[in-house]
C-alpha cells in the first residue's frame, strides 16, 4: 500500500460488527493500534480478540456515541493508553426503512439523526483537540450512496446521510490548515446487520435485486482512502454513474434509480450477481 499504519492509533466507532469490525481487522493486518468503540461490550470483546489474533494491539471501550460523557471517557482512554490518535473512523450508525407517510417516519429521522449524525459530531468534536495538538490526523466519515441520492422508502436514512456528507465537506475545509484530512466513504448496500430486520418487500425498490458489497471491501476502501488522502470514495465505482446522472438532472437520477429495480440493469451496473441482500446475510450469525 506504500503507507505504513504500523503503530498508528486508529479509533473506530461502531466496531462491534459489520463494517466497523471489518475496518478494525483491516487496520489490524496493517499492525495499527486499535481503539474499538460501540455499545455492546460483549461483541467488542470478541472483535478485540480477533484483532489480537492478527497480532495487533487493541483497547475496547464500550461507548454510546450519543453520550458526551462516554465519548469524553473514550477519547481520554485512547490517549492515556496510546498517547495519540492518528485516524478516527466515524462509522457507528443505524438505518431504518419506511416511507414518508408511515407513522414512524419522523421518529426514524430523529433516531437516525441522533445515532448517525449527532453521534459523529460528538466524537469528532472530542477527538479534534487531540488532532489539532498533534498537527496531524485523518478522519473518515461513513456516509452512503444514499448520502448523495435518496431512494424511495429510505428517506429517514437518506436525510441523515446527506447530513453526514455536508458535515464532512464543511469539516474538511475547516481543518485542512491543521494538517487534518477528511475522507467520506459512500458505500452502496453492504452485507451487514443494518437492514436485517427490514421486510424484504419493504426495501427501497432499487435494493431488491442488488447484491450487497462485502464489509471487507468497504474496509479495504477505508484503509486506502486514508493511505491516499482521498476526499471521497464511492463503492462500487459504477455507482458514480448514478450520482453523475443525479448531478446532471434529478430526472436522469430517478430514471437510473428506477432502471436499477430491473435485475439486468443492476447487473450492468455491477450491482447484482443474482444474490439479494437477504439471501447473502441469511448465512451470517446475526
Ligand atoms: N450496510 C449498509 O448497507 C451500509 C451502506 C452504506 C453505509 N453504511 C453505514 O455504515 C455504518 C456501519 O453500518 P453497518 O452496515 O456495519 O451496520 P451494523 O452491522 O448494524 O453495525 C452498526 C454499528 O454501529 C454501532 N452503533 C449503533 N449505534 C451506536 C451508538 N449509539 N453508539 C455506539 N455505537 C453504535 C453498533 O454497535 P452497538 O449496537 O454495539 O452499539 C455496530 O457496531 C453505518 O453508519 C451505516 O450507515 C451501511
Amino acid at each position: 500500500m506504500g503507507v505504513s499504519f504500523a503503530s498508528r492509533v486508529v479509533l473506530i466507532t461502531g466496531a462491534s460488527r459489520g463494517i466497523g469490525r471489518a475496518v478494525a481487522l483491516a487496520f489490524a493486518r496493517e499492525r495499527a493500534l486499535l481503539v474499538l468503540a460501540a455499545r455492546s461490550a460483549e461483541r467488542l470483546a470478541q472483535v478485540e480478540g480477533e484483532v489480537r489474533a492478527l497480532g495487533a494491539e487493541a483497547l475496547s471501550v464500550p461507548t454510546d456515541v450519543t453520550s458526551p460523557d462516554e465519548v469524553r471517557a473514550l477519547v481520554n482512554a485512547a490517549v492515556s493508553r496510546f498517547g495519540r490518535i492518528d485516524v478516527l473512523v466515524n462509522n457507528a450508525g443505524i438505518g431504518k426503512v419506511g416511507c414518508v407517510e408511515s407513522e414512524t417516519f419522523e421518529d426514524n429521522v430523529r433516531q437516525t439523526m441522533r445515532a448517525s449524525l449527532f453521534g459523529m459530531i460528538n466524537v469528532t468534536q472530542r477527538v479534534l483537540p487531540v488532532l489539532r495538538r498533534q498537527g496531524s490526523g485523518a478522519i473518515v466519515n461513513m456516509s452512503s450512496v444514499m448520502g448523495r441520492k435518496a431512494f424511495a422508502r429510505f428517506g429517514s436514512y437518506a436525510i441523515v446521510m446527506h447530513g453526514v456528507s455536508a458535515f464532512s465537506d464543511n469539516l474538511r475545509q475547516e481543518v485542512a490548515d491543521g494538517g487534518i484530512r477528511v475522507s467520506v466513504i459512500y458505500p452502496a448496500l453492504t452485507a451487514t446487520d443494518l437492514l436485517r430486520e427490514a421486510n424484504e418487500a419493504e426495501m427501497p425498490p432499487p435494493f431488491r435485486h442488488m447484491t450487497p458489497l462485502s464489509a471487507d471491501a468497504v474496509a479495504r476502501a477505508v484503509v486506502a482512502a486514508v493511505a491516499k488522502g482521498k476526499r471521497r470514495v464511492v463503492l462500487p465505482r459504477m455507482a458514480n454513474m448514478l450520482l453523475l446522472g443525479e448531478a446532471l438532472s434529478p430526472r436522469i437520477g430517478d430514471l437510473i434509480a428506477t432502471a436499477l429495480t430491473k435485475q439486468r440493469i443492476a447487473r450492468l451496473f455491477r450491482m447484482s450477481n443474482g444474490k439479494t441482500y437477504h439471501e447473502t446475510i441469511a448465512g451470517y450469525p446475526g
